[in-house]
């Protein structure tokens, strides 16, 4: 009876083992925001330290199952039992020996790669100021003044990008998987990183430190294209910007210059130069709002404009009571700038 028991055990360790291989297997696909799809030499060092974690994970897996099976087999054909002589060494061998060379060279290995990412082995040609904020990100480029945006960096393919990185409350941490490792960013402090991307894409990143309700709405957007298009595009973000068109985006400058909106939120280049909130200059081009939390279309915009709170609960702008008739208007203003 105790031996049936014990038996069923050893099969019920055996099949748990295989199904937990089955389910991490079944995570590992690449695509959209995946450590196992790397596009520059940082996250490569990230996707390399993995596929060696998981090699030796799969080498201790298969080890334990054979010996698993070996045991099952054995019960059911003697009861010969292993001298003590024999169980010490077979211990100290795979308990003490085997573990700490795993370890060694685990650790020189991360040492390695922490050493390697440190710096970029060519001088960075961009400079990108990132600060965090619950939920969003303020993105900022040094080099060239007033160059201003949120929740979406482009970057020149190709080129390392030097990034720096403060909150201006809780700490955060910025991640692009496909790109680069993660970086804090920490209260009172400066820290900074880098990425490269190495072919032409828009690579999702996300906040990778809790930091409150909507901590999973703090995605942004790494935008990697050739050097013409960056350029033109970092020149579009420095005002003056284009005079709206359209009667309609006339009357909704108007509506946004004498409502709330303009005590939180800079538009350059116009009276409203508030930093409550992000800077809208090129909001009309972003590739969503809140920070990931909706598409950036003119429906959602009318509604993350009346009342952001049923889009991105807890986040810092309160409903805004614009009249019906004016909504269309300031909808159209603000599409029209980016
Ligand atoms: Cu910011 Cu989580």
């Amino acid at each position: 009876m105790r031996r049936s028991v014990s038996t069923r055990l050893l099969w019920a360790s055996a099949s748990a083992g295989v199904l937990a291989l089955v389910f991490s297997l079944t995570g590992c696909s690449g695509g959209q925001q995946s450590t196992l799809d790397a596009v520059g030499p940082g996250a490569r060092r990230t996707e390399g330290l993995w596929w060696l974690f998981f090699g030796i994970s799969m080498g201790i897996f298969v080890e334990v199952m054979a010996l698993l099976g070996w045991a099952l087999w054995r019960r059911r054909r003697s009861r010969v039992r292993i001298k003590d002589g024999d169980a010490v060494g077979f211990i100290s061998a795979l308990g003490v020996v085997v573990p700490l060379l795993i370890l060694i060279l685990v650790y020189g290995v991360g040492l390695r790669d922490l050493n390697a990412l440190a710096a970029p082995d060519d001088e960075p040609t961009v400079n990108v100021d990132v600060v965090g904020h619950r939920w969003w990100w303020e993105i900022h480029y040094p080099d060239r003044p007033q160059a201003v945006t949120a929740n979406e960096i482009h970057i020149p393919v190709g080129e390392s990008v030097r990034i720096r990185l403060t909150t201006a409350d809780v700490q955060h941490s910025f991640w692009v998987p496909q790109l680069m490792p993660k970086t804090d960013l920490i209260a009172g402090k400066v820290n900074s990183t880098w990425l490269r991307a190495d072919r032409p894409g828009r690579y999702r990143g996300q906040c990778a430190e809790y930091c409150g309700q909507q901590h999973a709405f703090m995605a942004l957007l790494v935008i990697a294209e050739s050097r013409p298009q960056f350029d033109s595009w970092l020149a579009g973000l420095v005002p003056p910007t284009d005079e709206p068109l359209t009667d309609a985006e006339q009357r909704g400058r108007a509506v946004f210059a004498r409502s709330a909106c303009a005590t939180c939120h800079t538009v350059r280049g116009t009276s409203a130069t508030a930093t409550v909130g992000p800077d809208l200059t090129n909001v009309g081009g972003r590739w969503s709002l809140g920070a990931g939390a909706a598409p950036n279309d003119p429906g959602h915009l009318g509604g993350w404009i009346v009342n952001s709170q049923t889009i991105k609960p807890g986040n810092a702008m309160p409903p805004q009571p614009v009249a019906p008739g004016d909504l269309p208007d300031l909808i159209a203003y603000l599409r029209s700038l980016g």
